[in-house]
């Protein structure tokens, strides 16, 4: 079977937006919960300005909490103190957020999208002097809530400065699930072709009921590491109209039963779902929740 690596980033993307504010042990505790189902590869937390994000806070409480050989935990940082701070709670793989566009880096960030760049280049180059795994984001990669669409040659040409700079990983975002499955198809056999797809993974929303199409769009075209939120968690808080990301689940479901192996439970996979409804103290779930769970009803 062939493999799909599902990274999870619903203690990052998915709790940074959440109404609700989770405590740093009840973000260890979802993330044990995700490592129970045979999650691999998770999005552990962002060190990023409190006052920005406070749901982040205490980032380094969820990083002290980890066994960092269960996973590959990974750590969003926006700046070099970020970055510092990442090291310093033992974090061995970072991912920096560089945006296509301008206004959405000043939004995000505050920076210029060259000071991101360099930024950016700056925590990258640190990062392999250090041993710890740099990738990157490339956010807003189809449209931008401030600045509409984004050429793809834009996304090309950000992507081959962040891996010549070292990135292991540049990860294409559709931040506000904007893009339908002809521009993914369009992008990625672009981007593909021009770096490989072992370099590249997809980061879909579910806005508009499109990333699972998305998702295997970009599948087809030789992709095999996706972004998905556990229980369709998340949202950026400075792109306006970013919903809730791809949700686990329903990326396990078809990946699972398409032949590829996750190497996840989805049946153990519900009750991190389960769980996370109790953190954020409302209803979650993917689109297929409502199949999910009697399926599991049935198997009892
Ligand atoms: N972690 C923790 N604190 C940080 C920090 C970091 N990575 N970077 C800066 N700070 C602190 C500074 O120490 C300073 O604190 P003080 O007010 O107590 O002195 C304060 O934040 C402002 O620092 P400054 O460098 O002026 O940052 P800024 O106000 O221009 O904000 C960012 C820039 C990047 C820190 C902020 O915009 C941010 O954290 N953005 C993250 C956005 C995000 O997570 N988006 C979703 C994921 S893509
Ligand atoms: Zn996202």
């Amino acid at each position: 079977m062939e493999q799909v690596i599902v990274n999870d980033v619903g203690p990052r993307d998915g709790l940074q937006n959440d109404s609700t504010l989770v405590t740093p042990e009840d973000r260890v505790r979802l993330i044990n919960s995700l490592l129970d189902a045979g999650v691999r590869s998770i999005e552990a937390a962002s060190f990023v300005s409190p006052k920005a994000v406070p749901k982040m806070a205490n980032a380094d409480q969820v990083f002290a909490a980890l066994d960092q050989e269960a996973a590959d935990f990974s750590a969003l940082v926006p700046n070099l103190k970020g970055y510092e701070l990442a090291k310093k709670a033992g974090a061995r793989s970072v991912a920096v957020v560089l945006s296509a566009t301008e206004t959405m880096n000043q939004k995000n960030i505050n920076m210029s999208l060259d000071q991101t760049i360099s930024v950016c280049k700056e925590i990258v180059a640190q990062a392999l002097r250090d041993g710890i795994t740099p990738r990157s984001y490339l956010s807003v990669a189809v449209e931008c809530p401030y600045e509409g669409m984004v050429e793809e040659q834009v996304i090309e040409g950000l992507s081959a400065m962040m891996l010549e700079a070292g990135a292991k990983e540049v990860i294409v975002a559709d931040t506000i699930g904007a893009a339908n499955p002809a521009q993914v198809k369009s992008l990625f056999t672009r981007l593909v072709s021009a770096f490989g797809a072992p370099t590249i993974s997809g980061h879909f929303h579910d806005t508009r009921a499109m990333a699972l199409a998305n998702t295997w769009q970009a599948l087809e075209c030789g992709i095999r590491k996706f972004d998905a939120s556990i229980a369709g968690l998340g949202g950026c808080p400075f792109a306006p109209g970013a919903s809730g990301n791809l949700a686990t689940e329903d990326l396990v479901l078809m990946l699972n039963d398409a032949g590829f192996d996750t190497g996840i439970d989805l049946n153990k996979l519900l009750r991190s779902v389960e769980l996370t409804g109790q953190l954020v103290q409302h209803p979650v779930g993917g689109r297929s929740m409502a199949y999910l769970n009697r399926r599991t009803e049935n198997q009892q």
